[in-house]
């Protein structure tokens, strides 16, 4: 894969598993991808509820924040607006082949089911959708309505993959990081990034 290659779309949207998203970042920062990153405004009160980090709603103030709180290099992150229509992600002429959406509201869920298109990260969704791209919702919400299991056979159905936020506990986690890990791993596994956050089955654990 080239360096041209190693850009990936990243969305936080307003369901639990704030952290998830963080170390999401974290990783595909420290794997070399340049990330971009779309927060939804639900996705700064989660942020700040559950790891009490209060994001800016500049994106260029919000960058700033997460670099400093991850100690990343500023030049791969790319901070987007909701309404930045110009960005790369919002036109299939420029948008990185792979987005993940993490976590995945059922609110937005249900937008991008339907093709709303009507911010940033509805739109980014889209056009990965239409490229024939690949991507990821990591679904967060519990119990699932009979309309959020359709929004998501109907997504299944198109070839976006669905993760439900639902960490396993085969590997004896000792720790929420492990149980983050868990997760991310499996993320990071389907996008074709290197990891070595968790002992893989029937491999490591022998
Ligand atoms: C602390 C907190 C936790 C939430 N958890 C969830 C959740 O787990 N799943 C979900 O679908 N919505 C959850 N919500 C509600 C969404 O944030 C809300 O529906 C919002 O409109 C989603 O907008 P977005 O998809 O644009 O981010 C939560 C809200 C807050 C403040």
């Amino acid at each position: 894969m080239g360096m041209t290659d190693k850009r990936i779309t990243l969305a936080w949207t307003g369901a639990s598993g704030a952290p998830y998203g963080l170390r999401l970042l974290e990783c595909l920062l420290a794997a070399n991808y340049q990330v971009y990153l779309l927060i939804s405004s639900a996705a700064r009160v989660v942020l700040a509820t559950e790891h009490g980090l209060k994001l800016s709603a500049s994106p260029d103030k919000a960058r700033e924040q997460l670099v400093e709180h991850l100690h990343c290099d500023a030049d791969k992150l790319i901070v987007c607006g909701k309404d930045d229509w110009f960005s790369p992600v919002a036109s299939g002429s420029a948008a990185p082949k792979q987005m993940v959406v993490c976590p995945c509201s059922a609110g937005s869920l249900a937008s991008i089911a339907y093709g709303m298109s009507d911010n940033l990260i509805e739109r980014a969704a889209d056009v990965v959708i239409k490229e024939r791209g690949q991507l990821l919702l990591v679904v967060r919400e519990t119990p699932f309505s009979t309309i959020h299991l359709e929004n998501m056979l109907k997504l299944s159905k198109l070839g976006v993959t669905v993760m439900p936020a639902a960490p396993g506990f085969y590997h004896q986690p000792q720790s929420i990081d492990d149980l983050i890990d868990f997760m991310v791993a499996r993320i990071l596994d389907h996008l074709g990034v290197e990891q070595g956050l968790v002992p893989r089955w029937g491999y490591d654990q022998r």
